[in-house]
């Protein structure tokens, strides 16, 4: 990067990007009525369903909006009148999601489990069997607010066996996280353009299972801008019902061609091993983890606060270096802070905060 020195993201999204896919943004002006914007919207769709899933069994539809915008047009649209969701709430983004289901109206059940760990498979089964009128199960694939992940092929292969939908947020996970929509009977998955596919914040999309977007073309439209279908008719057309963020496409076009040519399997392993990097670093410094080795995700690593020490002295400080930490969210707001390895990290950048973190928590007192 020319210029300004570079800020090394150690948030989870929006991450550092490459020079190619920053330089996509100057691809110059455009109309999305155009056949030039249909080419490029077709492209990303298919590479979505072609690197995440199967073009022939599921199908992809693109938001300009953060991921938020995606969860709550997967929930508002995804649930049959009188159904009920069945929300796995292990977490801040779990607790969003039963709050959007709130939000529209939905009757909905959820299981509050520990966020330290993933949900106990006898409780979810016990739910499945007890409530027939569960219709849509949610899940969220990697837990941004622990970094924990949670058990996608399990809960898919319940769903299957219990014949209900099953819908995941993988926001933080596609890209990062091993995870095969076929495979593991995802209907509905949420994704963003921000995260470990390495394209900058605007975008986010569901890829659905065919036969779920026919059978959400016939449900009630509860959404303007949110609605699937209408979304999905739409970008079949090569059209777009409102004005899309095209440069962010562009971005996105030119991370996920990036991405392919890394391969997703060799992008996961890149993360593992920057974050075993980390979580090394960690332990040598005295810091704990929040979570246990066998639940941690390949890209975020939450720490306790060692004692006495501020996550605003360590933030502030960590930035004056050339690093940018993350809180903890909600409960666990005062208690831990967070260390992303998303995006487009080198190795000695990983070495360096690890040095810069030493140097800090003696500035803000503590001496590992
Ligand atoms: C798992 C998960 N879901 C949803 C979101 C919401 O995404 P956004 O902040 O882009 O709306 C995030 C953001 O970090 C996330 O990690």
């Amino acid at each position: 990067m020319k210029g300004k020195k570079k800020m090394v993201l150690l948030n989870p999204g929006p991450v550092n990007t490459s020079d190619r896919v920053r330089n996509a943004l100057l691809r110059g002006d455009m109309c999305h009525r155009e056949d030039d914007f249909s080419k490029i919207q077709r492209n990303v769709r298919d590479m979505l369903t072609d690197t995440f899933a199967r073009n022939d069994i599921h199908t992809a539809v693109i938001f300009t909006g953060s991921g938020t915008a995606a969860m709550e047009a997967a929930i508002s649209s995804s649930l049959g009148e009188g159904k009920t969701m069945l929300v796995v709430n292990n977490g801040v983004y779990g607790e969003r999601i039963s709050k959007i289901a709130s939000i529209y109206g939905f009757n909905k059940r959820e299981l509050v489990c520990d966020w330290r760990k993933p949900p106990d498979m006898d409780e979810v089964e016990a739910a499945l069997e007890a409530h027939p009128e569960v219709e849509v199960v949610a899940l969220v694939h990697h837990e941004t607010s622990t970094g924990l992940i949670n058990p996608v092929k399990e809960i898919g292969e319940r769903c299957k066996r219990y014949g209900r939908i099953f819908l995941v947020d993988s926001i933080s996970g596609l890209g990062g996280e091993e995870i095969d929509l076929v495979r593991d009977n995802v209907d509905i998955c949420m994704g963003s353009a921000n995260k470990c596919i390495q394209g900058l914040p605007g975008l986010s999309f569901v890829i659905v299972r065919r036969e779920q977007m026919e059978r959400m073309r016939n449900l009630p439209v509860r959404s303007m801008y949110l609605n699937i279908p209408n979304q999905w008719e739409n970008q079949e057309k090569g059209g777009t019902p409102f004005t899309p963020s095209i440069p962010i496409f562009y971005a996105l076009e030119a991370a996920l061609e990036e991405l392919r040519e890394e391969g997703v399997n060799n992008r996961i392993a890149r993360y593992k091993k920057a974050s075993s990097i980390l979580r090394e670093g960690f332990r040598r410094l005295g810091l704990t983890l929040l979570l246990p080795e066998e639940f941690l995700s390949n890209t975020i690593t939450a720490l306790h606060l060692p004692d006495g020490v501020s996550y605003q002295d360590l933030h502030d400080n960590s930035k004056k270096e050339g690093f940018v930490i993350y809180a903890g969210q909600a409960r666990l707001k005062e208690d831990i802070f967070r260390v992303a390895n998303m995006g487009e990290l080198a190795p000695h950048e990983l070495t360096n905060f690890l040095k810069s973190l030493e140097k800090t928590l003696g500035e803000v007192g503590c001496r590992p």
